[in-house]
């Protein structure tokens, strides 16, 4: 049914994007649907509250809903269709049997700390992706925010793996003008903790600035950077390969960095899980 919907709206047309979300929408969600109707015909964003992907039932219960304000943000946007289904239709016997496993990718970082979840959201990924896959012949797009970094890995991997037919578009992160990335959870910050959070920006910037004159990385720095904020309990600070995420060599300190990385963080601040990357040495 939404292949039809979609299909009125190209009526011979060759390209359409589906952008995922879980709504509470904000700019960095925007940005995807600008970089999705800068580049396709037809724009289709889902609003999808997964619980396939949640570990506690709490985060799952306390996570944002704010339909009427994401619909106002699409229109604007210059979304063509919004596909907002309940959770019967997507999971109509419940959860499923069958799924997609993320494998060892799945295992680390995010993974670790929350087991299943890219289980979870690679399995909603796949089947949105079948909802919005064009009937007719076209191009298809699936655009994916690089603050999600491992996620959007996992979906390149998916989509290689086992042969989707689309292609996926990672967009650069959105910030606050202070450089905290925009997620839908910050809103559970009180100022004391927002401004804490900004650490892990600025963390991952201290050493962005060292890759971008080749030095070599103070990973032990921006650790104390981190905990020197009593309010912000740190998970994990890596430096991996942008696109297996391996853990890169040049963790060990003495070597000028060169090539290119990926800085991940994530940290608990308060009530909120947040996660934030840099690239290092791309452009
Ligand atoms: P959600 O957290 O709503 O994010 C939807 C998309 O917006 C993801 O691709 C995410 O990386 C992107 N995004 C969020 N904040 C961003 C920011 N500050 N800058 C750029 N992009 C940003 O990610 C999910 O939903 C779900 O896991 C989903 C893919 C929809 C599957 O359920």
């Amino acid at each position: 049914m939404l292949g039809a919907a979609a299909e009125r709206h190209r009526s011979g047309r060759a390209s359409q994007a589906l952008v995922p979300t879980m709504g509470a929408l904000h700019s960095g969600h925007a940005a995807l649907v600008d970089a999705a109707r800068g580049a396709n015909d037809v724009v289709v964003v889902s609003i999808f509250v997964n619980p396939l992907q949640f570990g506690e039932a709490a985060d799952l219960q306390r996570y944002p809903r704010t339909l009427e304000a994401d619909l106002d943000l699409l229109a604007s946007a210059g979304a063509d269709i919004v596909f907002a289904p309940a959770v019967q239709e997507v999971y109509p016997d419940g959860e499923p049997l069958v799924r997609i496993s993320a494998g060892r990718l799945g295992e680390t970082l995010e993974g670790a700390s929350r087991p299943g979840h890219f289980d979870g959201a690679l399995t909603v990924v796949a089947k949105l992706l079948h909802y919005a896959l064009p009937a007719l012949p076209a191009d298809f797009r699936a655009y994916f925010g690089q603050k999600d970094a491992q996620q959007l890995a996992l979906v390149r991997r998916m989509v290689a793996d086992l042969d989707f037919p689309v292609e996926i578009v990672g967009v650069p992160i959105v910030r606050d003008a202070d450089g905290l990335a925009l997620s839908s959870r910050n809103r559970f910050l009180s100022p004391a903790e927002r401004e804490a959070a900004l650490v892990l920006s600025r963390s991952l910037h201290y050493l962005k600035g060292q890759a971008d004159r080749h030095e070599p990385l103070d990973l032990n720095g921006a650790l104390a950077m981190i905990g020197s904020v009593p309010l912000v309990e740190l998970d994990y600070l890596e430096v991996v390969d942008p696109a297996s995420l391996a853990p890169l060599a040049f963790n060990c300190q003495d070597t000028p960095f060169t090539g290119e990385a990926l800085a991940l963080a994530a940290a608990r601040v308060g009530p909120v899980r947040l996660i934030d990357n840099v690239r290092l040495g791309a452009g």
